[in-house]
């Protein structure tokens, strides 16, 4: 592990012009610069890196984040990897930090697991190759089908001898331990080898590691079934995992395109054929956890069946799924008994290209079409027609191509269009309103969906409830521009002398009002700032930037990011407000100027809220205290007024 001091100092050295640069064509634009989003297709740049605030981020597709993050979305690596690429550009050394024994012993663990592997790889291959009978019949196979020695190697692919324990034997000989060959599937509890007579697909992670194996059978008509895999490991978690996903990932964010097949061997033959954007859920239907692995490159999907029933039926079956991430999902079916494999076999690349391009179909029109032609001519049936594609199209949250399919299908099924819009608003409300059920339930204060662009809490969409509105009576406006200071500037020097920070002086000042936000979002923040302090733990803009929570991540970005700072030239202005343009070169004023509105709206509410108490309270001693305590709130505001003033005027 990387020791926690390297890690800062590589954060603190990363310079984002230089790192964006190396990918983007950057041109000035006033402090900023601006280039072309590498992240979404655009012709005007929206895309923005900001030298002084060290960060990224665009406008357009709303990604955004430091040099790191860029680097961990840019080349789909982890953060580790990342920081290691920068420390390489930067000349950093890299201090490893001695690990714990329990995490030592869980990397360990997960690394003897990779090695494993990386030896059971190297040992089917080798059978595969140099051995009489792997190359007669493994190979012999793989030829058949049309494999290329290059491609075999590439994919990992190998044989498993027929022996009872051949492998298990060689492996322990060579010193890897029965627990860990056990615990990967390989060697099954009576120590016989669990893959024998087989030929091998490796499954790699998406950094290229050997994390199972799936063997198919070579005989044909036997009982055994013809593929078996490797169990679930702490490597291995199947729903998170595509086949090929490795050798696809940069073809697919190229091209802008995912296309999904079925099995190991339809990635490898059209892999073979030119065709490298192409990834497998191998044999099961997909999961929310595949779906965002690509979303992660692409927001476009393909997917191929095969023209049988059966293809057809796992054509409908989990793509709702799909449409809830908010994919656009086109389906291509193929010849009656042809599968993406025996296809590109038959066409070749190029015609094979031409066909799936030419019979792809959006997938709500190819449902909508496949179920009239079932319906035809059964009223009944049609009913529940309407009822299955309403809840498809319901399931897309861009109210824009909702509006689309609904014209279309109702075109398609020859309804009036208004039937299918309120029949789909219905299906839109009641999952809306489910969705809040469950927001609200762990909080008190119904929580509003983020805006993306603002972070500011957005209108709840149902229309039943009259809507808040915005700041009218809460003190959201004031305790974002808190928290926009401790998040942008909470580790700069406020004061040299006392040598405290700007987030120290900022949190111990409404230490006492930690309790009373408005925004429970905010409020989390600051708890945390403050929690932080108190154990003495690193509190500074990065951190904030890579927090664990998705919605402080996005706070922190919104808050660094404004449109505003947009305008060339504001720092020849003499004129600007203290607080609002440039704060990061104004620390001490801004934060002293926003803490002060902060904490004067907290005591005018205080001062609100003690007053109703007063009315309601009969005691004449608990009066008493009431009547004191509401004296010395009165006392702080008009000092906090007064105080104000100066600051303001000065
Ligand atoms: P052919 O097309 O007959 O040459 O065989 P294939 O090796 O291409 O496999 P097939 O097209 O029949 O199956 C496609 C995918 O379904 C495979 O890649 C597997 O992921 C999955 N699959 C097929 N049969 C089995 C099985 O018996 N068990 C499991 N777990 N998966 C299977
Ligand atoms: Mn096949």
């Amino acid at each position: 592990m990387i020791a926690q001091d390297t890690v800062q100092q590589i954060l603190e050295t990363a310079k984002i012009e230089d790192v964006v640069g190396d990918y983007v064509n950057l041109k000035r634009r006033g402090v900023n610069m601006i280039g072309l989003c590498p992240f979404h297709n655009e012709k005007t740049p929206s895309f923005t890196v900001s030298p002084t605030k060290n960060i990224f981020k665009c406008f357009g597709c709303g990604k955004g984040g430091n040099p790191v993050q860029f680097l961990m979305e840019h080349e789909n690596c982890s953060f580790p990897e990342a920081l290691r690429t920068l420390a390489a550009k930067y000349g950093i050394k890299i201090e490893e930090k001695e690990l714990t024994p329990e995490e030592r012993k869980k990397q360990q663990h997960k690394d003897s697991l990779y090695i494993v592997n990386e030896y059971a790889q190297k040992f089917y291959a080798n059978q595969l190759f140099n051995t009489p009978l792997g190359k007669s019949i493994g190979r012999g196979y793989f030829k058949e089908r049309g494999y290329n020695d290059a491609i075999i190697e590439k994919f990992g692919l190998g044989y498993a001898p027929e022996g009872k324990d051949a492998f298990t034997q060689t492996a322990v000989q060579k010193g890897y331990s029965i627990e860990l060959l056990r615990s990967l599937g390989l060697t099954t509890k009576y120590d016989s080898d669990f893959f024998r007579g087989r030929v091998m697909f490796t499954i790699h992670n998406l950094s290229g590691k050997p994390i199972a194996f799936a063997g198919r059978i070579l005989q044909k008509n036997v009982k055994a079934p013809k593929y078996i895999n490797s169990p679930e490991t702490e490597i291995y978690v199947k729903n998170k995992v595509l086949y090929g996903a490795y050798f696809a990932k940069q073809a697919i964010r190229k091209q802008d395109e995912c296309i999904l097949v079925e099995g190991y061997t339809d990635v490898i033959s059209l892999h073979q054929a030119g065709l490298e954007n192409v990834v497998a859920s191998s044999g099961t239907s997909l999961t929310v956890g595949q779906i965002q692995l690509i979303k992660r490159y692409t927001p476009n999907i393909k997917i191929l069946y095969d023209g049988d029933p059966a293809g057809i039926k796992a054509a409908l079956r989990g793509l709702d799924l799909v449409l809830e991430q908010d994919m656009n999902v086109r389906v291509v079916l193929l010849p009656e008994g042809e599968d993406p494999d025996s296809q590109v076999k038959k066409l070749g690349s190029t015609a094979f290209e031409e066909y799936i391009t030419e019979h792809a179909q959006d997938f709500i029109l190819f449902k909508t079409n496949l179920l009239i032609e079932e319906a035809a001519n059964d009223p009944i049936k049609k009913a529940g027609l309407v009822k299955d594609i309403v809840a498809s199209i319901a399931k897309v949250p861009d109210p824009i191509k909702r509006a689309f399919y609904v014209k279309e299908c109702a075109n398609l099924m020859d309804l009036e269009e208004s039937i299918l819009i309120s029949e789909a608003n219905r299906v839109v409300a009641g999952n809306v309103k489910r969705a809040n059920i469950k927001r609200n339930r762990p909080q008190e204060r119904p929580a509003s969906p983020l805006r993306p662009e603002t972070g500011e809490a957005a209108p709840t969409t149902s229309p039943s409830k009259p809507q808040k509105k915005q700041n009218s009576t809460g003190d959201e406006f004031q305790e974002k521009d808190i928290i926009r200071i401790i998040i942008t500037a909470g580790d700069v020097v406020f004061d040299e002398e006392e040598d405290i920070s700007v987030a120290e002086y900022v949190l111990s000042n409404i230490e006492d009002v930690l309790d009373n936000f408005d925004n429970a979002l905010y409020q989390e923040v600051a708890k945390e700032a403050f929690q932080r302090l108190v154990n003495k733990q690193r509190l500074d803009l990065n951190y904030f930037l890579m927090h664990d929570n998705p919605k402080i991540k996005q706070l922190a970005l919104n808050v660094t990011t404004s449109p505003y700072d947009y305008s060339p030239g504001w720092d020849k202005k003499e004129i600007y407000l203290r607080s609002q343009k440039m704060p990061e070169l104004n620390f001490t004023d801004d934060s002293v100027q926003s803490l002060m509105r902060f904490k004067y709206r907290k005591l005018i509410r205080m001062c609100e809220d003690n007053q109703k108490r007063l009315k309601e309270i009969k005691d004449p001693d608990e009066m008493m205290t009431l009547l004191q305590v509401q004296q010395q709130l009165i006392d702080m505001r008009n000092t906090l007024a007064a105080e104000f003033k100066t600051v303001v005027i000065k």
